[in-house]
């Protein structure tokens, strides 16, 4: 697709050019489960696959995608392995956030040069479809950013991967992007983690919440929003800030064993219709207080969806000096409460529904209290 010209403008101003997100890797206790769940309950596809029966020994991988969005979920075959490992701390959580380059070797030096933890050298693989080249840097906890250049590929994820036919048990939400993914950091870390993305990769400040934006009586928390050049990577960071009882965030830090991904941002053009397929395929959202719906309209003015079909679905609305937006959390889909899903709707606002925080929270919390975590 040619770019635009202020977009190509914007690259050229750039030391790390960034194409957009390119899949997010999850390590899994059962690979084979989580694909099952992302396609029946989210929709997704199974597109491709690794695993012994392509000559991999020691780990399978499933690739599922919808829209632009893709996951690759993974499971270790064997103990004493990295991936099992990881699981065995995290429990199943996102690995590894993967952005698309053009130029991998230019990437490589220009992060390394910013002071970037090199995790995997570039490396080249190929097969008939054509080359990728990738490398990964550390970031946050055990996280991983893996850099892939894959405009010489035609094949359908990376090589090694064997092509899925149709996949009869997918369900389509319209699901479109990613929005943004969150971080969850420790308590004071906030401010480094931001650092890094503005000087390792270039990011900026996009918005910033505190604990006088977000909080309630027992918990509360600070929040950065890092995004890159062309707005299309976005990384808010998250630390607990100090209240009477354990925050959301140190829940998630303590269940998790560290930081990592707390929330996966998923964006649709019809919330209605896409939460509605949602729920019917079993996905459990946060339940929302009935009297949040009492005080909208007058909160947020005249909007082009029903209310009354918001409260039957839960979906919360905000609105800023752009527009509004409207978002709805998934309760954890893990049984450790870690990795939750937000679908979310922008019609004009870029704002992360800062007004929904308070009663966020509330929901939040009753869920936390619930599991005895409060
Ligand atoms: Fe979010």
């Amino acid at each position: 697709m040619p770019l635009l010209a202020e977009q190509s403008a914007t690259l050229q101003q750039e030391f790390l050019p960034l194409l957009g997100t390119d899949f997010v890797e999850f390590y899994a206790g059962n690979a084979r489960q989580a694909a099952h769940y992302y396609r029946t309950a989210f929709g997704m596809r199974l597109v491709a696959y690794q695993g012994p029966e392509t000559g991999i020994r020691d780990r399978a991988s499933y690739v599922l995608e919808q829209g632009k969005i893709r996951f690759v979920i993974t499971t270790a075959l064997r103990p004493n392995h990295p991936v099992a490992d990881h699981v065995y701390r995290h429990g199943d959580g996102v690995h590894g956030i993967a952005l698309r380059v053009a130029d991998a070797k230019a990437a490589y030096s220009a992060v390394k040069t910013r002071g970037a933890r090199i995790l995997s050298e570039p490396t080249e693989l190929r097969d008939q479809s054509g080359v990728v080249r990738m490398f990964s840097i550390a970031a946050y906890g055990e996280t991983v950013h893996t850099f892939v250049e894959r405009d010489q590929y035609e094949g359908v994820f990376l090589p090694g991967y064997s092509p899925l036919g149709p996949d009869p048990l997918s369900r389509p939400a319209g699901l479109k992007h990613i929005d943004h993914m969150v971080g969850n950091v420790a308590k004071g870390e906030m401010n480094r983690w931001a650092a890094f993305y503005e000087k390792v990769l270039g990011f900026r400040l996009y918005q910033h919440f505190d604990d006088h934006d977000i909080s309630t009586p027992y918990s509360a928390l600070m929040s950065k929003v890092m995004a890159n050049g062309n707005g299309r990577v976005k990384f808010p960071i998250n630390e607990p800030a100090d209240g009477l009882k354990k925050s959301q965030i140190e829940e998630y830090l303590d269940f998790y064993q560290g930081p990592g991904v707390q929330h996966i941002a998923l964006a649709t053009d019809d919330i209605i219709d896409t939460v509605s397929r949602l729920r019917s395929q079993g996905v459990d959202f946060l339940q929302i207080p009935s009297a949040y719906y009492e005080a909208l309209s007058s909160r947020i003015g005249k909007i082009d969806e029903p209310l009354d079909q918001l409260a039957r679905l839960g979906i919360l609305v905000d609105r800023d000096d752009e527009g509004y937006l409207l978002q709805i959390f998934t309760k954890p889909v893990e049984d450790r409460p870690t990795l939750f899903y937000e679908i979310i709707e922008r019609k004009g606002s870029q704002g992360f529904g800062k007004g929904n925080f308070q009663a966020l929270f509330v929901a939040l919390e009753a869920e936390q209290a619930r599991r005895g975590n409060l």
